[in-house]
């Protein structure tokens, strides 16, 4: 079974890790979908953020990345993807996690979506906070792989307090 990973993961974090990780061990196939959240201005361009997510699930073997215009049903549709992960951290998240997997619903019924709680060391974890961390001149190591650090580390170097 196919299963999609849809987010805008901007950057990946170890929570997302985490998540692929465990998810990869459950279905057969699994389809990282790097997509536009049209509620938020990215720092990396998609290009970027897909060579990360790359370089970041190289050890695992059925995990794809790819990006995609449009809803995610519809490549969800195209990839012949049934389940639909998110995962999920605390209580906030839920309402709008909610939202979204029964808007999807109405829109493809076929298609479910299933959340991965995410571990607790990383619930706390998110893409925002890295920024805001790393753009204070802030440690991030344990938050995102090495790579992605550096790259954090060099788009804000510089930038005024
Ligand atoms: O990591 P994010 O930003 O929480 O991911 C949100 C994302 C990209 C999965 C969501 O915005 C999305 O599905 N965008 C594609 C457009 C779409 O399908 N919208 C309908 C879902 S309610």
């Amino acid at each position: 079974m196919i299963a999609l990973y849809p987010g805008s993961f901007d950057p990946l974090t170890y929570g997302h890790l985490d998540i692929i990780e465990r998810a990869a061990r459950l279905f057969d196939r699994v389809v990282v979908a790097v997509l536009r959240n049209p509620a938020k201005v990215p720092l990396f361009t998609v290009e970027e953020r897909l060579s990360q997510i790359q370089k970041a699930v190289r050890h695992l073997d059925n995990v794809e990345v790819e990006a995609f215009n449009g809803l995610t049903v519809t490549v969800a549709r195209r990839l012949d993807a049934r389940v639909l992960l998110r995962g999920l951290r605390a209580v906030s998240d839920f309402e709008a996690e909610l939202q979204m997997a029964q808007t999807n619903r109405t829109l493809a019924t076929e298609i479910e979506t299933l959340f991965l709680s995410t571990s607790t060391e990383h619930s706390f974890l998110s893409s925002s906070l890295v920024k805001n961390i790393a753009a204070a001149g802030g440690p991030v190591s344990h938050m995102v792989p090495e790579h992605i650090e550096k790259e954090l580390r060099t788009r804000f170097a510089g930038e005024p307090l």
